[in-house]
């Protein structure tokens, strides 16, 4: 008798599609498929695809380019492309890649069992709609199984923005936040199955503001005060922000509440109030320092973290500098740098681009500083007290990994620790990518 049919989905993107991705290999798992690694096992193949930048939609051609042969050797086979690419190219696709059966955009995934069924009668299935209907309400509950001790948690999705530069607001469309009864549900069972850090995710996911259970709106910080009454659950995070909606009940928390990790990736994109303007990013360089400067007095030991752009249309040297001073002036643990990339639709795209090599040449110079930097951050823990959440064994023997409270990644010896412990380290040593540390207080 044959087995299960097996799905297999490869990932691109942000934390979101991870997310999503994890959504639809549940509901598929509702069509009788299960999860496999080896895309020539498959029966299906997914590709849960990113728009954000033009080289993630050549990937995801080269990458169905690959499938064909095995397509050609099982026609059974079939192929699907979800994501952003789906919902802004979903047309193309069907045109461009013969070997797609089904394309389906980041709000319709839980229509994918009768779409599956669909191709399966040989025909083609494309849905990249954003329907009126919310598609966590249509997607049935969460199975039981345990999980590993962190998890990511959509509860908003989407953006109003329209920075000048970015697809988001066009493939996720305009800014919708789940309720907060909704996200406490699928938090507590989150945690029943073993989760103990949960990192809520949205495109603008300090513009939150959710139906409250008591019937008022909720904003994050109200949001995230329901979940660390949480028992069992040991740490909240969220991304990504915009600096325009960090309210001061916010900053608040992060004084105020423990399970909340001080760490907060705030984008900036460039430090020239010139470029953010033509950036649409509705702030300037001044008004973002002392933002970070009031998050720090709430909470003096975040790890502030950011998303640069160099080369965007316009920038000049003296603009790129003043990039760099407010890199200096911050002092980032983390950062993500990137070249513009004029993305289809977007204003920006319209404008006189600079060349390919001025953009090389800056991004260069900036992730010189921004390395520094975070080498620098992490260096400083050495000889500190942090909270690790242990993960999984590390590559030596009766070595544990985890996650620091400021996110860095930490080995410790210590045969004693199981997935799931939150134990007390002291750091010892800085490596290239992750930090060594002991145990000084076992479990709690
Ligand atoms: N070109 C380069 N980088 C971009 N980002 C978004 N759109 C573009 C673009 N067109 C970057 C921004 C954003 C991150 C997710 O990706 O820095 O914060
Ligand atoms: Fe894109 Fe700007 Fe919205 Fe972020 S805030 S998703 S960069 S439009």
């Amino acid at each position: 008798m044959a087995g299960p049919k097996k799905l297999y989905i490869k990932t691109y993107g942000c934390q979101m599609n991870v997310y999503d991705s994890e959504r639809m290999a549940e509901v598929m798992g509702g069509a009788g498929y299960v999860a496999t690694s080896r895309p020539e096992d498959a029966d299906m193949i997914l590709l849960n695809t990113c728009h954000i930048r033009e080289k993630a939609a050549e990937k995801v051609y080269s990458e169905l380019g690959r499938f064909r042969p095995l397509k050609e050797a099982r026609p059974d086979l079939k192929v699907g492309v979800a994501g952003c690419v789906a919902r802004a190219e979903g047309e193309e696709i069907m045109r461009r890649a013969g070997v797609v059966d089904l394309v389906v955009g980041p709000q319709s995934y839980h229509r994918l069992p009768e779409m599956e069924a669909l191709v399966r009668a040989g025909k083609r299935a494309l849905d990249t709609e954003f329907p009126a209907r919310d598609k966590f309400e249509a997607l049935a509950a969460r199975p039981k199984a345990r999980r590993g001790p962190t998890a990511f948690l959509t509860v908003q999705e989407g953006c109003d923005k329209f920075c000048a530069f970015c697809v988001v607001p066009y493939t996720r469309g305009a800014e919708v936040s789940r309720p907060g009864a909704r996200v406490l549900a699928e938090a507590r069972d989150l945690v029943e199955r073993g989760v103990r850090e949960i990192t809520l995710l949205g495109q603008n996911v300090n513009a939150y503001h959710g139906a409250g259970e008591d019937g008022g709106d909720w904003s994050l910080a109200r949001l995230i005060g329901a979940l660390s009454e949480i028992d069992g659950l040991r740490r909240i995070r969220y991304t990504t922000s915009h600096p325009r909606d960090m309210q001061d009940d916010l900053i608040a928390a992060h004084g105020a509440c423990d399970k909340l990790m001080p760490y907060l990736h705030l984008p900036v994109q460039s430090g020239s109030d010139r470029i953010l303007k033509r950036m649409n990013r509705g702030h300037d360089a001044e008004s973002y320092i002392r933002l970070v400067e009031r998050i720090r007095a709430a909470r003096p030991d975040i790890l502030m973290s950011g998303d640069f752009i160099v080369g965007f249309p316009g920038e000049t040297e003296a603009d790129f500098q003043a990039t760099l001073d407010l890199v200096g002036e911050v002092g980032y643990g983390y950062a993500y740098s990137f070249k513009y990339s004029p993305r289809p639709g977007t204003p920006a795209a319209e404008r006189d681009q600079l060349g390919e090599e001025i953009k090389s040449e800056r991004l260069q110079r900036l992730q010189a500083l921004l390395t520094r930097q975070q080498r620098a951050a992490q260096d400083a823990m050495i000889g500190r007290e942090v909270g690790v959440l242990v993960e999984k064994p590390g590559r030596f023997a009766g070595q544990m990994v985890g996650k620091s409270d400021h996110l860095h990644a930490v080995h410790v010896k210590d045969a004693s620790l199981r997935p799931g412990d939150l134990a007390r380290v002291e750091i010892v040593e800085s490596g290239a990518n992750s930090l060594a540390g002991r145990t000084i207080a076992p479990l709690s």
